[in-house]
């Protein structure tokens, strides 16, 4: 009889919980959303992960003089929040509403992007005086995010934010690409008080600038003594120091410029997205400091929701070792999957893409493997991601939606008649996508409007001009599919109301 292995994924109910895991697992990782984690962009994938998404860890509350953000609290959960968009605290708002793809917004926390230690968040976080909570072996304590160093067993829990009254706020930054992480990143705030700013970019850290008594007149100064004082700029093969140094002192010109100019012009904060409701939502009550969540069950959990440091994870039963999985355990996880209950042995740590394609589900496919290009897109309990930057063990149980539900469907037909497609590997991606967009109402069915509803898809053959003119027409014979749906039930209903009604009356005579 050999040893039981040991775990892999766990999935604390509790902060406290959490750190006890962190004690029994010391070459463990805490998981945010995972984006980076799993995404193979932090380098390679963690053997020993504590996923903190059941954590407690996921209350947002906006009051009159303080914001405080769990944090699990996703990017996108913040871009929906109404009261981030007020001048004061718009800094963060910008930056979170400038974060994209959607379909990783909606998995990355706040907590995993200051986490990491170089977030394009950080930079509008420490503007608005952000002070960060952290639980670990030695206690609780605070930190400036500006500053923040954090100890290796130290967990952050949230965030305390305030905005200063008569400032009006704002982010940008620069990148390489499109999808490209934030060369450099600027948040800026004009008031009565002066000019404040961080400058941030990766792997440096933010840098702050006051300028007291400056106004929009002084923005030429600014920028150029923001481009002189800029310390440790580094040259990558993304860009060089000169670059990196040149635009953070022009961003910080244009956004002072923006700032100063009443009301405030649109900017990437005006998109707002129309979204189900945050799958790490706290419970209303739910404490940052260890309290599990009550009523908050993960699928398949245990009506309790508490699991002992160190155990399995809801769901899932271990399958003994598997030489083929490395040093990994391997567990049985299982999922409905276009509506059919689907199984796969996976190592604890596999991304969702992994096991779906385990579990026979072809029609996804991985491509980057981080997060970037789409190819793995899936629908999971209502939500669009992408699948290969989650972990396979938080979704034991979920309901799954990849292209293949839809292979007879509109929008494969429209893309095909379009000539919308070359050597298809992107197009169930595309195709989940353009599902995914039938009740948003910020996206209208035009190629110029599947541009931006298909910011998370890239597609290397077709130059897109074919491939938005067919996902066009395929959204629109969704959306008037589901019109004819509707009209179809309003009919059935109306008709029942009326017969119901006329058989009263003949009774009524009888
Ligand atoms: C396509 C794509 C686009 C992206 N765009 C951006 C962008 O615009 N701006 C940007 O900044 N980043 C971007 N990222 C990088 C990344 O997704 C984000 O930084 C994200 O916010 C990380 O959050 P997470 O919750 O997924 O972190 P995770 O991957 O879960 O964790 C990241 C790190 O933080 C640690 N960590 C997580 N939670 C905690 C916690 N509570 N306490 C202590 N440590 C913790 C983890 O151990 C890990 O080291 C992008 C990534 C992809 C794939
Ligand atoms: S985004 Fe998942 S494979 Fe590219
Ligand atoms: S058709 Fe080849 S990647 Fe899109």
């Amino acid at each position: 009889m050999g040893r039981a292995p040991a775990p892999h994924y766990l999935r604390p109910a509790s902060v406290a919980e959490a750190l006890a895991q962190r004690a029994a697992h010391p070459g463990s990782v805490w998981l945010g959303g995972a984006t980076l984690m799993l995404g193979g962009l932090a380098g390679p994938r963690p053997d020993v992960i504590i996923d903190l998404c059941d954590a407690g860890l996921g209350r947002l509350d906006v009051g009159t003089d303080r914001v405080h953000i769990g944090a699990t609290v996703t990017v996108d959960r913040l871009a929906r929040c109404e009261a981030l968009a007020s001048p004061e605290l718009a800094a963060l708002h910008d930056a979170v509403c400038g974060f994209v793809p959607r379909a990783v917004r909606r998995i990355a926390t706040l907590g995993g992007n200051v986490g990491q230690g170089f977030g394009s968040l950080i930079a509008p976080v420490a503007l608005l005086d952000g002070e960060v909570e952290l639980v670990g072996p030695a206690g609780a304590r605070t930190a400036t995010v500006a500053t923040l160093q954090r100890g290796a067993d130290e967990l952050i829990v949230g965030f305390g934010l305030r905005g200063r009254p008569g400032e009006v706020t704002g982010f940008d930054k620069i990148r390489r690409t499109p999808l490209g992480p934030g060369l450099v990143t600027v948040a800026a705030a004009l008031g009565p008080a002066g000019v404040r700013l961080f400058v941030g970019a990766l792997s440096m850290r933010v840098q702050g600038f006051d300028f007291p008594g400056a106004g929009v007149d002084d923005v030429d100064e600014v920028a150029a003594t923001v481009d002189a004082g800029l310390q440790a700029v580094f040259d990558d093969p993304r860009a060089s120091a000169l670059y990196r140094r040149a635009m953070a002192g022009e961003l910080v010109r244009r956004l002072l410029l923006r700032l100063s100019r009443p009301p405030l012009a649109p900017t990437i904060a005006s998109h707002r997205p129309v979204l189900p409701p945050d799958r790490f939502a706290g419970p209303a009550g739910a404490s940052p400091s260890g309290v599990s969540s009550p009523g908050v069950s993960p699928p398949g959990a245990s009506p309790s929701g508490a699991s002992p440091p160190g155990a399995s994870p809801p769901g899932a039963s271990p399958s003994g070792a598997s030489p083929s999985g490395g040093s990994l355990q391997r567990v049985v996880w299982t999922a409905i999957v276009d509506g059919v209950e689907r199984e796969a042995a996976i190592p604890a740590n596999a991304s969702l893409a992994e096991a779906l394609r385990a579990a026979g589900s072809l029609a996804l496919k991985i491509a980057c493997g981080e997060g970037t290009c789409g190819a793995c897109s899936a629908v999971v309990d209502g939500d669009h991601i992408h699948s290969c930057v989650v972990p396979a063990m938080r979704y034991v149980g979920a309901s799954v939606t990849t292209a293949a539900r839809h292979a007879d469907g509109p929008v494969v037909t429209a893309l095909v008649t379009s000539g919308g497609l070359q050597c298809g590997f992107c197009t169930p991606g595309m195709v989940v996508a353009v599902h995914a967009l039938v009740d948003r109402d910020d996206v209208q069915a035009t190629p110029a409007g599947l541009r931006r509803g298909l910011d998370g898809n890239l597609c290397r053959c077709t130059g897109y001009g074919l491939l938005v003119e067919g996902a066009a027409n395929g959204l629109q014979a969704l959306r008037e599919r589901a019109l004819l749906a509707r009209s179809a039930a309003v009919s059935a209903a109306l008709t029942a109301t009326a017969a119901g009604s006329a058989d009263g009356s003949a009774k009524d005579r009888s």
